[in-house]
């Protein structure tokens, strides 16, 4: 037989989400009656609005005739597509040669790890979105601190706490060939400042490092201040690739769409063009996005499309702010839930032992912080994804428990 893949044997435990998908099916099986909410993985709920509905289902008959049938269609995306991507969601910032429409971001980072392969130093922040680390492990880039060298070999994790607002200190970053940073943040909602994200740049630009910035959670920043994309920081553009997802603000979790930005300038420390090589990866491993997704996209991209999408915004982060306030209200510290759908809480006991009491007590799932890395511990994230009234039933859920709880 062929041998395992060791870096796959490396990986010390399933994917988080999966994992709690596990324990909520064991719940289920304990209490058969029980109705449970979910303010756990980060999965839109709320139907697909009228205008992208209608440029999906524009598409669909299309096909259907052998005029407007298509088959493959340009590996990069529908070019108008990725001109309205460039202009209507980066302000003409980004050139739309530069945008690669794809199937998520997700698979896009795992994709980029086959860009840059085994052997990398990684940094990323602790907590992050677990695909990042679990990818990297994959493609072999694992690591440890070398106290010889004092240099970071493989994965190096940038702590991110309320201490130091969420923005790791750059100072003790070591020399890492791929930084992955997210803003708005999965999992501590905190969404970066222009100030911060320009100190990441200059440091980037100094230890010649590439960021991997994943903006899937951008169409949520409320505070006009923020930065929505790494292309707005002078610079960046030659440090960066940015990976950016319409599963979220617009509820293509399930229908699969999302882009990403590799910049002519990028290249590798050989002057190649790093552009290139993705092209030459996105065409040898993945044939083009979906067609009738991407027309649903441009469709969303449209006056009435944005509109709506605003909306569909506007919804998931009342529902943030409903949480958000009722678990203040108790007397816990929460963050993000402001530029983020995402809100999270300290609690006084571990990460899994706070999920499983919630669990069997509120009968709510959410994700145990330490999932998303070591300083995630202690913490829990909620996920404002939801229907309104489960959300308020959550909260009148949660308070009565945790009520109950701070008086044992
Ligand atoms: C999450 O809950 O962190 C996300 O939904 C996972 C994802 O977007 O893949």
């Amino acid at each position: 037989m062929a041998k395992r893949n060791q870096n796959i044997a490396k990986l010390q435990s399933g994917y988080l989400f999966p994992e709690i998908a596990r324990r909520k099916r064991e719940f289920m099986q304990r209490n058969p009656s029980a109705k449970l909410i979910s303010l756990g993985i980060g999965d839109t709920t709320e139907p697909l609005t009228p205008a992208i509905v209608r440029g999906l289902s524009g598409e669909v008959s299309g096909l259907a005739s052998t005029k407007g049938y298509t088959g493959y269609g340009e590996e990069q995306g529908m070019p108008e597509l990725r001109r309205a991507i460039a202009q209507k969601l980066y302000g003409g910032i980004v050139p739309e040669d530069e945008v690669f429409v794809s199937d998520g971001a997700k698979p896009d980072t795992g994709r980029l790890q086959i860009l840059f392969g085994p052997g990398r130093k990684i940094a990323v922040q602790d907590p992050s979105y677990p695909v990042y680390v679990d990818s990297s492990v994959m493609m072999g880039n694992t690591g440890a601190f070398d106290a010889g060298s004092g240099q970071f070999h493989g994965m190096q994790y940038l702590r991110c706490v309320p201490e130091n607002d969420f923005f790791p200190n750059l100072g003790k970053a070591g020399s890492p060939d791929i930084i992955f940073f997210c803003s708005p943040n999965n999992p501590t909602g905190a969404a970066a400042t222009k100030e911060q994200l320009r100190q990441l740049v200059d440091f980037a630009r100094r230890k010649k490092s590439i960021i991997i910035f994943d903006a899937a959670y951008s169409q949520f920043i409320r505070d006009s201040k923020l930065p929505k994309s790494i292309f707005e920081i002078d610079g960046a553009k030659e440090v960066a690739i940015e990976v950016n997802s319409f599963s979220k603000p617009i509820g293509f979790t399930g229908v699969r769409l999302g882009w990403t930005i590799v910049p002519e300038k990028l290249k590798f420390d050989d002057g190649t063009s790093v552009r290139k090589d993705w092209n030459r990866i996105m065409t040898t491993v993945f044939n083009g996005a979906s067609n009738v997704a991407q027309h649903g996209a441009l469709a969303a991209l449209s006056d009435k499309g944005l509109a709506e999408m605003e909306n569909m915004v506007s919804y998931y982060m009342e529902n943030a702010a409903i949480i958000k306030k009722a678990l203040s209200g108790l007397g816990y510290e929460t963050y993000g839930g402001d530029n983020a759908p995402y809100i999270w809480v300290k609690f006084n006991s571990g990460s899994w032992e706070a999920f499983e009491s919630i669990l069997e007590k509120a009968h709510i799932v959410t994700t145990p912080g330490v999932g998303f890395g070591p300083s995630g511990e202690g913490f829990v994230r909620f996920s404002a994804f939801g229907h309104r009234e489960n959300i308020i039933e959550a909260v009148e859920r949660l308070k009565k428990h945790l009520q109950e709880n701070s008086k044992k």
